[in-house]
C-alpha cells in the first residue's frame, strides 16, 4: 500500500485526504485542519459551497507545513457552472484560502437534465475554464465530483481529461459501475463520506469484522476504499478520531472480508443521485 497514488498527468495525490464537509468555519476549521497537518495529513479536501474556506486557509498557515509539501482541493459549486463563473469561483476559494494555487479543483456535481436542458453543455463549458486554469499552471490536477459514465463521457472527448472523480462511497455504497468506468479510464476515484457520514459506523456485520483486526469500523471503512484503490476523505472535527483514521497502514483485509463487505448490499447511503438533485 503506497501513502499515495498517481494520476493520470503524473501528479502524486496522498492516499488518504482530510475531509473538510460540515466542519463550521472560524475556530474550528483552522484547529483541525492545523491539528491533521500536524499529525500526518498532507492532503486536505475542501469546496466553497462548505463555506470554511478561511477557516481551512487560516489552518493550512498555522499548520507550518510548507505549501509544496500539501495537495489541497476545492469544488466549483452548482451555481457558478459556466466558463466566466467558474474562473471567478476559482479566484475566490484561492483567496479565501489564502494560496497561490490548488493542487485539484473539481466540478461539485454534474449540471443534470432535470434543471438544465443543455447540461453537458454546462459541464463541457465548465470543463473548458478548468483546462484554462489547469494549463495556466494555477491548478496542478483538475476532475469532477459524483459524475456517472454518462457525464463523464463528454469530457473524455477534450483535450485534458479528468484526474479525479470524487463519489459517495462507503460499504453500503459502492457505485460499482462507475468505480470501473474510472478504472478503465485512468481516473483516480476519491470516497466523499467514506464512513457513510458515520451511519455505518454501527452496523453489526462491519463490527464483527473490524474486530478482527482489532480495528474500529471507522478504519475498516478507510481501509476498505484504499485496498480497492480508491481514496477515503474522511471528515472529523474530534483529534482521536483524525488520528484513528489515519492509522490504517498497519493491517491489511483479507480477500474473504473484502468480499463479505462487498457483499453487504446497500445501506447507509445519501440518497443522493446527481440526475435527481434540485440544487
Ligand atoms: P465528528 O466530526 O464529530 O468527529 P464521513 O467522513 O463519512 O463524512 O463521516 C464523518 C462523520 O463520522 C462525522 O459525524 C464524524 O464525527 C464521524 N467520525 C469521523 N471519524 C470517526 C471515528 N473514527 N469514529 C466515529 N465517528 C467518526
Amino acid at each position: 500500500m503506497n501513502d499515495y497514488f498517481t494520476l493520470n498527468n503524473g501528479v502524486k495525490i496522498p492516499s488518504i485526504g482530510f475531509g473538510t464537509w460540515q466542519t463550521p468555519d472560524g475556530e474550528t476549521a483552522e484547529n483541525v485542519v492545523s491539528f491533521a497537518l500536524k499529525n500526518g495529513y498532507s492532503h486536505v479536501d475542501g469546496a466553497a459551497v462548505y463555506e470554511n474556506e478561511n477557516g481551512v486557509g487560516r489552518g493550512i498557515k498555522a499548520s507550518g507545513v510548507p505549501r509544496n509539501q500539501l495537495f489541497i482541493t476545492s469544488k466549483v459549486w452548482n451555481t457558478e457552472r459556466g466558463y466566466e463563473s467558474t474562473k471567478k469561483a476559482f479566484k475566490k476559494s484561492l483567496a479565501d484560502l489564502g494560496l497561490e494555487y490548488l493542487d485539484l479543483y473539481l466540478i461539485h456535481w454534474p449540471a443534470n437534465l432535470k434543471q438544465f436542458p443543455i447540461a453537458d453543455e454546462i459541464n463541457l463549458e465548465t470543463w473548458r475554464a478548468m483546462t484554462e486554469l489547469y494549463k495556466e499552471g494555477k491548478i496542478k490536477a483538475i476532475g469532477v465530483s459524483n459524475f456517472q459514465p454518462h457525464h463523464l463521457k463528454p469530457l473524455m472527448k477534450t483535450e485534458i481529461k479528468p484526474m479525479v472523480n470524487q463519489i459517495e462511497y462507503h460499504p453500503g455504497c459502492l457505485q460499482e459501475e462507475t468505480v470501473r468506468y474510472c478504472k478503465e479510464n485512468d481516473i483516480v476515484v476519491e470516497a466523499w463520506s467514506p464512513l457513510g457520514s458515520g451511519r455505518v459506523l454501527s452496523d453489526e456485520k462491519l463490527i464483527g469484522i473490524a474486530e478482527h483486526y482489532s480495528k474500529s469500523v471507522a478504519q475498516l471503512c478507510v481501509r476498505f476504499a484504499l485496498q480497492n484503490g480508491i481514496v477515503p476523505l474522511p471528515k472529523s472535527v474530534t483529534e482521536e478520531r483524525i488520528l484513528e483514521n489515519r492509522d490504517v497502514m498497519d493491517f491489511e483485509i483479507t480477500k474473504e472480508d473484502m468480499a463479505e463487505i462487498i457483499k453487504m448490499g446497500e445501506f447507509g447511503g445519501s440518497g443522493l443521485q446527481p440526475d435527481e438533485i434540485d440544487f
